[in-house]
């Protein structure tokens, strides 16, 4: 290689790393950028990584079950100024009411420049905790119940319904799950964990996780809890791990003497798929107007089940004598919301009497 070959080596190389950190700059690479909140806090934000990362970097904690992603929609903030365009993975989360007040997935934001953005006060409760396992038992043949003794900080408040996020561990993921425990036990949650055939968390609690070993969460999150001061009849309905943040809810009325009438409609393939079902039984059994229905789509033979079978949507209105007076808590799969969301909105139940979490 000549002498004059090398010396346009050189030259080009410089060209290029010029190029590549004017490229960088452009893009916010690196630089350290401002992050303005709800217009009375301003925090670093490292220029080039997501607006999610930045507020975790910042101990904020916000909604992000799928773990940044772009596939849970839970990351929702309204960015007043610096986030550039939405991006196409945004669209099938945000409104057009969204879209037009500014609203992002902070997951798909990327800090390029200086950021203002605006979030719910309530938001920015949300700690990191970290917990000790203290139970973790089978429940059936797929599920698990877990108890979390609190280490740092060492209680938790939150709403019958509310939910966190469990950290895991190797992997910086977090998965959501309800808490199942009333808010009056402050120490200590418990959850009902559903194992998901190669799923990164629940392949972690179900195989890997022990007693005594110590785990991170963060929360609490959600708005579907319990509406404390309405007086209408609750009606729950609910499959499978579904019944997790029902349990939280009817434990607490149950701690306030039952203060309206509830009843709780839960469903399950077969009888085995009916989790904590004794529990709900014994809080009928003490409060004449509680009252707990469990339907089944599937029995077995060996069930030998005398109960309700079918849809739980041919259930609720074969007991309610009136639908559209009644506030209804739906948690479980998809399909199961979707479907008694149909029913609701065909009997005319307003939709401010229905909340739901989709899991
Ligand atoms: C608000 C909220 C509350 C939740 N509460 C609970 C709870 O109390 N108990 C509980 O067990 N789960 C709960 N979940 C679900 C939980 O957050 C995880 O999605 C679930 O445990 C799977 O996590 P994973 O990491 O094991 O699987 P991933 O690694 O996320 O997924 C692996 C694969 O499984 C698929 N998959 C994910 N979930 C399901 C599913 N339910 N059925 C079939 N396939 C699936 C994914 O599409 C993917 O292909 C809740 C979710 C939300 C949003
Ligand atoms: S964290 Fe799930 S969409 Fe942003």
């Amino acid at each position: 290689m000549t002498l004059q070959t090398i010396f346009i080596l050189i030259l080009l190389l410089v060209g290029i790393t010029v190029i590549l950190s004017f490229v960088d700059v452009m893009l916010g690479g690196s630089r350290q950028m401002l992050l303005t909140i709800n217009k009375d806090t301003t925090l670093p934000a490292s220029g080039g990584g997501t607006l999610l990362d930045a507020l975790s970097q910042n101990k904020i904690f916000i909604p992000s079950a799928c773990g940044g992603k772009g596939t849970c929609g839970h990351c929702k903030v309204k960015v007043d100024s610096g986030g550039g365009d939405i991006i196409s993975l945004e669209e099938n989360f945000l409104n057009r009411k969204e879209k037009e007040e500014g609203v992002r997935l902070a997951c798909q934001v990327k800090v390029r420049e200086d950021l203002h953005i605006s979030m719910p006060e309530d938001l920015l409760e949300a700690k990191e905790y970290m917990a000790e396992v203290a139970a973790l038992e089978e429940l059936n043949y797929d599920t698990k119940f877990l108890r979390l003794k609190l280490l740092s900080p060492k209680t938790i408040n939150f709403k019958p319904g509310q939910y966190v996020q469990i950290l895991v561990p190797g992997y910086e993921e977090y998965r959501a799950y309800s808490i199942a425990s009333p808010p009056s036990q402050k120490d200590m949650l418990e959850f009902v964990i559903r194992h998901i055939r190669k799923g990164l968390c629940t392949t972690f609690i179900h195989k890997a996780l022990r007693v005594g070993d110590i785990i991170k969460f963060t929360g609490p999150y959600g708005d579907f809890y319990l509406q404390e001061n309405s007086k209408r009849d609750k009606i729950f309905l609910s499959r499978n791990t579904g019944i997790a943040p029902i349990r939280s809810i009817v434990m607490h009325l149950k701690e306030q003497g039952m203060p309206t009438e509830a009843r709780s409609y839960y469903s399950g393939r077969t009888k085995n798929d009916i989790l904590l079902g004794e529990e709900l039984s014994k809080i009928e059994e003490e409060h004449d107007n509680f009252k707990c229905y469990v339907v089944l789509s599937k029995p077995t033979p060996d069930d030998k089940w005398e109960g309700e079978t079918g849809y739980i949507t041919d259930t609720v209105p074969k007991f309610e004598e009136s639908l559209d007076d009644k506030e209804y808590y739906l948690c479980g799969p998809p399909e199961m919301i979707d479907a008694a969301m149909a029913v609701l909105s065909e009997k005319g139940v307003p939709e401010e009497q229905i909340f739901f979490d989709k899991f």
